[in-house]
């Protein structure tokens, strides 16, 4: 593989997949809301990079809001209790409601988003996901549109962080273990 980050020991997924993994979902999502409002939420800060290419590969009308969230409880560890930080600013009742995320890992963040934005009276909620974790999954979704599902590895890249880096990679990469190993355990 080309251009691999001191920082990764592979790409997993390329520039080129990612790009056209996302024209076929959105020929999907663009014939399943053929005539209907779309409205596009991505969840910050990880969402941003699928959020953009996808809104603008998708030939439909839709609008964009943002959520950002943020999992109770200590560490890397996810409790499956969220705290909204930033709400939408848009009403939901009647609307078609497509939630974009980069990554489902536990689900338990998109378990708790989904059932939180399904109170607020929308006509439809579904989730597109660019990736999704099947190993590391604690609670079923049921997710309409994956763009890749990947083995329980460390991911960064194309909006992923490891403590806020790497989200400007352009594929998404395994991180190498020096990156988060204590150096006196290397
Ligand atoms: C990451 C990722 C998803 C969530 C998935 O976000 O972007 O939103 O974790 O994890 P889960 O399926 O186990 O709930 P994070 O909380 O790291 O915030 P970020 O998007 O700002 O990086
Ligand atoms: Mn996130
Ligand atoms: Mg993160």
């Amino acid at each position: 593989p080309r251009d691999i980050p001191e920082d990764l020991t592979e790409i997993l997924i390329s520039e080129e997949q990612i790009r056209t993994r996302l024209a076929e979902l959105s020929r999907r999502i663009e014939a399943d809301y053929a005539g209907k409002d779309l409205l596009l939420v991505g969840v910050l800060k990880g969402a941003v990079m699928v959020m953009a290419d996808l809104a603008r590969e998708l030939h439909h009308p839709i609008t964009m809001d943002w959520m950002a969230v943020s999992s109770y409880g200590s560490g890397t560890e996810s409790s499956g209790v969220v705290r909204i930080l930033k709400d939408l600013d848009t009403d939901l009742s009647g609307r078609n409601v497509l939630i974009v995320e980069d990554i489902i890992d536990s689900g338990l963040t998109l378990s708790w988003l989904l059932a939180n934005l399904n109170t607020r009276g929308p006509a439809s909620v579904e989730i597109c996901a660019l990736l999704r974790k099947p190993e590391a999954a604690r609670v079923d979704i049921d997710v309409k549109y994956v763009g890749f599902e990947i083995p329980n590895k460390f991911v960064v890249g194309y909006g992923l962080d490891y403590a806020e880096k790497y989200r400007n990679l352009k594929s998404v990469g395994i991180l190498a273990p020096h990156v988060y190993t204590p150096v006196a355990a290397q």
